[in-house]
């Protein structure tokens, strides 16, 4: 093994890696844009190892659990972006402990035991270091301090690398050798970032905003743009909360107390019979526990209050929303708090809200559905798998997943080949 870290040390061109959990290939582009040559990949989803083998030329072997390390061969760097769902925020946060995916770390320590390679580069997202009140972190230490390596991470994110996506990751460097984690650098943040307008492409197969959702968000410029606002926070607008005035807990009222209240647009909860009614009559997300949840608090307190003050304009307007979907009566304003118009930004119909983003960078590339996808209001379209691909520096692969879906999804899983080949290029230097 020693042979191979002298090979680092030597030739900068000439180091081998392997590329567990491979997916699209994220880790692969990196490694290879610093001469790195891939010496075994494994990627249980059969789509993926079609395509890595055609951009990559290799041939992944299916589910980790059951390579036989002995067969993987000896390696400089093993990389590994082990599955995020177990670990992320809109996961169920079973962490370590769920069945499927949880303890595929215990299997890049297995091969890592094994063949004793200079580093191991993981990614993740940052919640894995604070899950579980940090038992998971100090889970990952302990294996990895055991088979002889120290632990370092960052968190990085492509913009702070010059490349408009927001999406902040953290990238995991395991070393063996001491003078290695003495000397281990990151890449710098730049100020200068590429404004995603520069990588927008001009022509191409786009895939148009649905009529439904342009005139949405056409109703919801006109309240914009005709709002009294005093004070904009950077939260959302939940439109049900206009004339509503419900305790925001009513989890012991009785349904006699409850039906002196108005509920969501102001209806009047008199005349109820049932609690089923007034819940009914009540936004969608006070129905479950019968209190506000803490994500819309502050948000149901500031729309009262702008109702209050945009009484006449606001009763207008909520006659024309469409009321057939809890997420597009909630706009969740983060652009820019001077101009709300809304193509100057970036929008995201996400399950909780329509999401306005400041227009120069985009917001994370997301797995785990293709609805999600930004949409360029200005364009009235949304953005394509081209420009993803831009966005996480894989645009230069030839094979891609055949629908626009399964693509979205392989890139809103990859980790960014730029901030890969930026950590590399440090490790490698020494
Ligand atoms: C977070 S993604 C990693 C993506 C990759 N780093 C990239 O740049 O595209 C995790 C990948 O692990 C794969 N995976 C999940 N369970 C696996 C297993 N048991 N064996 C091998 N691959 C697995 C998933 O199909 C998914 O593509």
């Amino acid at each position: 093994m020693e042979i191979h870290s002298n090979v680092i040390k030597q030739n900068t061109s000439a180091f081998r890696f392997v590329d567990l959990f491979a997916g699209i290939g994220g880790f692969h582009a990196g490694m290879a844009e610093n001469g790195g040559e891939c010496v075994f990949a494994c990627e249980i989803d059969d789509t993926l190892r079609k395509i890595y083998e055609n951009n990559f030329g290799v041939f992944p072997e299916g589910d980790i659990k059951k390579v036989d390390e002995k067969s993987v061969p000896s390696h400089d760097i093993l990389c590994a972006g082990f599955p995020c769902q177990p670990f992320s925020l809109a996961g169920k946060k079973k962490g370590q402990t769920c069945p499927e995916s949880g303890q595929l770390i215990d299997e890049v320590v297995r091969i890592a035991e094994h063949h004793k390679p200079r580093y191991v580069l993981l990614e993740n997202v940052p919640n894995i270091i604070t899950i579980d009140n940090g038992n998971f972190w100090r889970y990952m230490n302990t294996r990895f301090n055991d088979i002889g390596y120290s632990l370092h991470y960052r968190i990085l994110s492509p913009v702070d690398i010059g490349v408009p996506q927001n999406r902040q990751r953290v990238f995991i460097v395991a070393c063996r050798d001491k003078t290695d984690s003495y000397t281990l650098t990151w890449p710098e943040q730049t100020s200068q970032c590429t404004r995603l307008e520069n990588i927008l492409d001009h022509k191409g197969d786009f895939r148009l905003l649905e009529p439904a959702k342009a005139e949405l968000l056409k109703h919801w410029q006109q309240l914009l743009s005709q709002l009294c606002i005093t004070e904009l926070h950077s939260i959302s607008i939940a439109a049900p909360e206009f004339g509503a005035d419900y305790p925001k807990n009513f989890s012991r009222l009785t349904l006699k107390e409850m039906i002196q209240y108005k509920g969501a647009y102001g209806q009047s909860l008199t005349g109820c019979t049932t609690w089923k009614e007034v819940l009914d009559r009540l936004p969608s997300y006070v129905r479950k526990n019968r209190q506000v949840p803490d994500w819309i608090n502050s948000s149901v307190d500031f729309s009262r209050k702008l109702y209050i003050q945009n009484k006449t304009v606001a009763d207008k307007w909520i006659t024309r929303l469409p009321r057939h979907n809890n997420s597009w009566q909630i706009m969740e304003w983060r652009g820019d708090r001077q101009n709300l118009t809304i193509n100057d930004h970036l929008v995201q119909f996400r399950a909780s809200g329509i999401r306005v983003f400041r227009k120069d960078v985009a917001p994370s590339l997301i797995s785990m559905t293709s609805t999600q996808v930004p949409v360029i209001p200005w364009l009235g379209r949304y953005i394509s798998v081209r420009e993803a691909a831009k966005l996480q520096n894989l645009h230069h692969l030839s094979s891609l997943p055949e629908n626009n879906s399964a693509a979205f999804k392989a890139f809103g899983n990859a980790v960014n080949a730029k901030i890969v080949s930026m950590v590399v290029s440090n490790l490698i230097k020494h």
